[in-house]
C-alpha cells in the first residue's frame, strides 16, 4: 500500500484485521418506519458532509486519468474500490444516502510538505474539477453558500473543495489567495504533522514535538487573510492550543470539518469541551467525523454504532448548541466506521437513530445541512464587509521555514 493512501488508517487494517469484527452492543438499529421517516426529512434538508477523501483513490489507482472511470455505478463490486480499505462512496450510495452537498478533500499527505505539495495540491483540485464535469447530471461545482442552495433546488450534489492541508500553500499567502480563486472554499490548518506556522494534533499527545505552539504569528495573518478572501478556517486535525489561538484571531466563524466530541470519547483529534463552548459566540461549527477509532474505545474489537455517533452529536449539541453542529464523514479516508455507517448511503440511519433519541425536524435539518449553510454564509457577508482592506504583504521569516525531523508522520491517526 502506497504511503499516500496512508491517512487515518487504523492500526488494525494495516494488520489485515478490520473486518468481521462484531459490535459489542446489542442495538439493533432504528426502526423501518424511523429509517422512512429520516429519509423524508433528509429529502427536504438532504446532508452537507464536510470531508470526503475519495479522490484520493482516484490519484492512487489512476495516476488522475478518468478516462473510462463511471463514478455514477456503484463501485463497492468492482476493482480496484471492492478491494480499497476504505471504498465508501459513488454517485448512487451518495443519492441513497440523501448527500445534498460534499467537501471532496484535496488531500496530499504530509511526505509532500517542503518539497512538490503546492503542484501535487493543485492536480487534485483539477481531479475533483473534472470528476465533477464529468457528472453534469449529478454533480455541480459550487463555491458559495447560494450555489449549495441552487444544487438542492436542482437535485445535484453540490461539490465543494476542502484543501487538507495548509502546506497546500508552501509558506505564501499569493498561493493561498490563488487556492480561493481556484474553488476552494476551506483549508485545514493541519494535518498529522505540524507547519511551520500551526501546530498538529499529534503534538498534544507527545507525538510531535510542540513548534509554534499554537499558531505562530504568520499563522494568525493566514487565518486572517482566509477571513477576508472569504474562505473557511477548518480546525480539524490541528492542537487544542492552536484551535484556541485561530478563535482568539479570527473574524468570522470557524468550523472543524471532520472531528467528534473528546469529552465522549478522549482523543487528540476530537474537540475539547472549552472549544466547544466558544463556537457559540463565534457561530462555528463541529462536522462529526464517524472514524471508529475516534468515537469509541478499543475501535479494533468494537466499531461501535450509530448511537456512538449519536453520543457524540448531542454533546457538541449539549455544549455549543443545536445551531453549531453537522456531519464530516470522513468516508474514504478510513478503514473502520460504525455499524449502520459504512458507507455514504448511511446517512439515514443516523438520523433515525436521532429521531429516536427526540430530534425535531427542525433540528435535523440544522444538522443535515443548515448550520452549515449558515456559518457559510456569515463567513461570506463578513469578507463582503472586508472589501476595502488590503490583500496581506507579509512573508513568513524565513527562520521559521525549516523543515524539521517531525515533518512526516504516518501515525494511524
Ligand atoms: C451497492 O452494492 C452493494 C453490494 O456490492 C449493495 O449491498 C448495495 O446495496 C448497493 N448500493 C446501492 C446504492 O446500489
Amino acid at each position: 500500500m502506497k504511503a499516500a493512501c496512508l491517512r487515518e488508517l487504523s492500526f488494525f487494517a494495516l494488520v489485515g484485521l478490520s473486518w468481521a469484527i462484531p459490535t459489542t452492543k446489542e442495538y439493533k438499529g432504528p426502526s423501518q418506519e424511523s429509517i422512512i421517516q429520516a429519509k423524508a426529512i433528509l429529502d427536504k434538508y438532504p446532508i452537507i458532509d464536510g470531508h470526503n477523501d475519495f479522490v484520493m483513490g482516484l490519484r492512487t489507482y489512476f495516476e488522475n486519468d478518468l478516462t473510462n472511470f463511471d463514478f455514477n455505478t456503484n463501485l463497492s463490486a468492482i476493482e480496484p474500490w471492492a478491494s480499497h480499505y476504505a471504498d465508501d462512496t459513488d454517485i448512487p450510495r451518495m443519492k441513497e444516502g440523501r448527500v445534498g452537498g460534499q467537501f471532496w478533500s484535496s488531500f496530499i499527505s504530509c511526505d509532500a510538505q517542503y518539497k512538490d505539495a503546492v503542484q501535487l495540491f493543485m492536480e487534485q483540485i483539477d481531479v475533483i474539477k473534472r470528476l465533477v464535469q464529468d457528472n453534469p447530471n449529478d454533480m455541480t461545482f459550487v463555491t458559495d453558500a447560494q450555489g449549495i442552495e441552487q444544487a438542492f433546488a436542482d437535485k445535484k450534489i453540490a461539490s465543494l473543495i476542502g484543501v487538507e492541508s495548509g502546506h497546500a500553500i508552501g509558506e505564501s499567502l499569493g498561493m493561498l489567495r490563488m487556492l480561493y480563486e481556484l474553488g476552494a472554499r476551506y483549508m485545514t490548518l493541519t494535518h498529522t504533522c505540524n507547519t511551520p506556522r500551526a501546530d498538529a494534533a499529534q503534538v498534544e499527545s507527545g507525538e510531535l514535538p510542540v513548534r509554534s505552539d499554537g499558531l505562530s504569528d504568520f499563522g494568525k495573518l493566514v487565518v486572517q487573510e482566509m477571513n477576508r478572501l472569504g474562505m473557511l478556517v477548518d480546525l480539524s486535525h490541528v492542537s487544542a492550543r492552536t484551535m484556541a489561538d485561530a478563535m482568539d484571531v479570527t473574524r468570522a466563524p470557524v468550523i472543524f470539518s471532520h472531528s467528534s466530541a473528546r469529552s465522549v470519547y478522549d482523543h487528540p483529534r476530537n474537540v475539547p469541551d472549552e472549544i466547544l463552548s466558544r463556537l457559540t459566540d463565534i457561530d462555528g461549527i463541529v462536522m462529526v467525523n464517524f472514524f471508529s477509532c475516534f468515537v469509541v474505545p478499543d475501535c479494533s474489537e468494537n466499531h461501535g454504532n450509530v448511537l456512538d455517533i449519536v453520543a457524540h452529536v448531542n454533546k457538541i449539541r449539549e455544549v455549543a448548541g443545536v445551531d453549531h453542529v453537522g456531519i464530516g464523514s470522513d468516508f474514504c479516508g478510513v478503514d473502520i466506521s460504525p455499524e449502520g455507517l459504512e458507507d455514504s448511503a448511511g446517512y439515514p440511519n443516523l438520523f433515525a437513530a436521532l429521531l429516536e433519541d427526540g430530534w425535531t425536524e427542525e433540528e435535523l435539518g440544522k444538522l443535515a445541512s443548515g448550520n452549515l449553510i449558515r456559518v457559510f454564509k456569515a463567513v461570506e457577508a463578513i469578507r463582503d464587509t472586508l472589501t476595502s482592506e488590503e490583500p496581506f504583504q507579509a512573508w513568513i521569516p524565513s527562520e521559521e521555514v525549516q523543515a524539521d525531523e517531525s515533518q512526516c508522520r504516518m501515525e494511524p491517526w
